[in-house]
């Protein structure tokens, strides 16, 4: 036994527990059915009635997708049945024409008329009947409104973060962490079985650069204080004089082949190394909320390399040149490309392969989606290709790259002193002082006192800078602009949170109304089209999670709950709603505001936005 082999015998036992929650999560009953939820039932029902009328003796089927109508046209909900009408070769009047005599002919207590237009069918409610089974729907499943059973059954791998060790997390590395464990979330609101895996960049020729750098200059006091910051320096010097002096780089390179070996002294270090890491990781990972199933790194693999290697050359997918050079040719017209260097290591794509094979052999998952940026296309596309090649992915497992684009810094590409990046720890701080500027003077204005000053203006700020990443498209660029990104009234969380915290407010404030929400089965009344507008824009919770997840974004789920957020700023604006002398209308105001509130909470949870209740 050594050093490396307890490391992989601990990581076996945590796969080992993983492999039996997923078989418990895979049989764990859901709740919520996607086809219960008022605006997907809807569109079930046209669905149904035109599979039951044009399509009956067709196999296929009609998939309607639902959305609200633009404010000028005098319906709530529209379906394009364009396309559908295009390849029947039916004109959408025709029919429109079977789905008035399948729906409207049963008495449909919800839809109220049909109409098309320009291949739309429009399709006007029974406002108040419709109003009442959304504000149910959502008072029913509360915590878990939008949840559902789609992909229930399914296991999905997400691989993301993943920084590389010896040094602190980077800002770099910030959209992987939060994109990758929001996209997460919403697939595990799926009915996903969900892995959550931090691949650490923990291997790889540069330990040997970094153990020659320990064993010749460590400060102590320095790595006592800031180990991380000492081994990056300790890096960066050993990048700087290995270019006057070469003979460094034959060194580092022996001792990287000693580490690979599994020699004592080296991977004493490096455990050492990786260690401290960890531990400094898992702070930044426990104020972002982020939570992995295992932190299973490049050096895992390296049991595997060998064998692998030798199998692609078998295969005949691989190539050996001279005693050491192992490469792979040209696969899916994509350039060649090194698994084995000519000192005989491997490389990180090598340590991916044998990653991916395992993944697939350990989980069976349906999916591996890996997050990380845009720049590493083409070694994703390497990877799947050289592994389909090889058979290591079978046609249950579709791999996935989620990239996405760069941050750059208020207009520039981010870097300080000669490249090396800015601390994830110090953005996050930087984004807390802002956050407590911003109240401290705002609550002078309002002379209101210094509630939790510090914890809530840690939450904001860490929310803010998580927000502006998810509402931005995952390939475009995002910049980090301070103003923008902490505006109380604009597209911020901070906003998201002032309209969470106010109808928590109003809801606190009045005594009736969480008594009374176990046993609601009244009828709910509104007066302003705005509240009714409202319910139809919640209807849709659901489908925004779907689309969510079919197009691997979050940017429209902020939109989606920003527009909400303003409509009902709105409606607190220009209506009472606790001084109402009619009961009725308060109590449905106020199952109105408990609901904008479940929507905005569940919302933010997904995107994994720390929530404050009161601000
Ligand atoms: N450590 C890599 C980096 O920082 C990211 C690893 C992504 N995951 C993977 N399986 N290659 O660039």
């Amino acid at each position: 036994m050594n050093i490396y082999s307890d490391y992989v015998f601990e990581l076996e036992q945590k796969v080992q527990t993983i492999k039996k929650q997923i078989q418990i999560k895979k049989n764990k009953k859901i709740e919520a059915d996607f086809n219960k939820y008022p605006a997907v039932k809807l569109a079930a029902r046209i669905t149904s009635s035109i599979d039951g009328s044009i399509l009956k003796n067709s196999s296929g089927s009609f998939n309607a997708v639902i959305e609200l109508t633009p404010s000028y046209i005098d319906a709530d909900f529209t379906i394009s049945i364009f396309n559908l009408a295009k390849v029947l070769k039916i004109s959408p009047e025709v029919i429109t024409e079977h789905i008035k005599e399948q729906v409207l002919s049963k008495h449909d207590t919800q839809i109220e008329e049909l109409n098309v237009a320009f291949g739309y069918l429009n399709i006007k409610l029974h406002k108040s009947a419709f109003y009442n089974s959304v504000l149910q729907s959502i008072i029913h499943y509360g915590n878990h409104y939008g949840w559902s059973d789609l992909h229930k059954g399914e296991v999905s791998l997400f691989d993301y973060s993943s920084p590389n060790i010896a040094k602190p997390i980077g800002i770099g590395h910030l959209r992987s962490s939060v994109i990758g464990q929001a996209l997460s979330n919403i697939y595990e609101a799926l009915g996903y079985s969900v892995i959550r895996i931090n691949h650490l960049g923990d291997w790889g020729t540069q330990f040997g650069a970094l153990i020659y750098a320990y064993m010749h200059w460590v400060n102590e006091v320095n790595f006592k204080k800031n180990s991380l910051e000492e081994l990056k320096n300790l890096y960066v010097r050993f990048n700087s004089e290995s270019e006057s002096d070469p003979d460094l780089k034959t060194q580092a390179r022996e001792i990287f082949n000693k580490l690979e070996n599994k020699d004592e002294f080296e991977l004493k270090l490096w455990k050492k190394f990786y260690d401290i890491s960890i531990e400094d990781f898992r702070k930044i990972y426990e104020e972002l909320n982020i939570d992995f199933d295992l932190f299973m790194g490049e050096s895992f693999y390296d049991q595997f390399v060998n064998n692998i290697v030798k199998d692609l050359i078998k295969l005949g997918i691989a190539s050996k040149e001279g005693d050491n050079v192992v490469f792979v040719d040209s696969l899916d017209n994509l350039p060649s490309f090194l698994l084995k260097k000519n000192d005989g290591s491997s490389l990180y794509i090598t340590r991916d392969v044998a990653a991916l094979k395992y993944r697939v052999k350990t989980f069976h998952p349906d999916k591996i989606l890996y997050v990380v940026g845009s720049e590493q296309e083409l070694s994703f596309k390497q990877l799947f290709a050289v592994a389909k090649k090889a058979n290591y992915i079978g046609s249950k497992t579709k791999p996935m790259h989620l990239a996405f684009g760069l941050i750059t810094i208020e207009g520039k590409k981010m870097s300080t002193r000669k490249g090396s990046t800015i601390a994830l720890k110090d953005v996050l701080e930087e984004a807390s002082l802002r956050v407590e500027k911003i109240l401290l003077d705002k609550r002078k204005s309002e002379n209101g006192n210094n509630y939790e000053l510090n914890f809530l203006s840690r939450k904001l700020g860490i929310g803010a800078v998580i927000y502006n990443d998810l509402s931005h498209s995952r390939l475009s660029n995002i910049d980090f602009n301070w103003d923008k990104m902490l505006n109380l009234e604009g597209s911020s969380s901070i906003y998201l949170l002032y309209t969470y915290a106010r109808a928590k407010s109003i809801l606190r404030k009045s005594n009736d109304i969480s008594d009374n929400f176990p046993s609601i089965t009244g009828r709910f009344i509104f007066e302003e089209s705005i509240e009714y507008e409202i319910a139809k824009k919640m209807s849709m919770f659901p489908l925004v999670i779907k689309s969510s997840h079919d197009d691997n974004s979050t940017n429209k789920l902020c939109m989606y709950l920003e527009e909400l957020a303003s409509m009902y700023n709105s409606l607190y604006a220009s209506v009472p709603i606790l001084s109402i002398e009619n009961l009725e209308l308060k109590h449905s105001r106020l199952i109105l505001t408990e609901s904008v509130a479940t929507v905005l909470r569940n919302g933010l949870m997904l995107l994994n936005i720390p929530i404050v209740e009161k601000i």
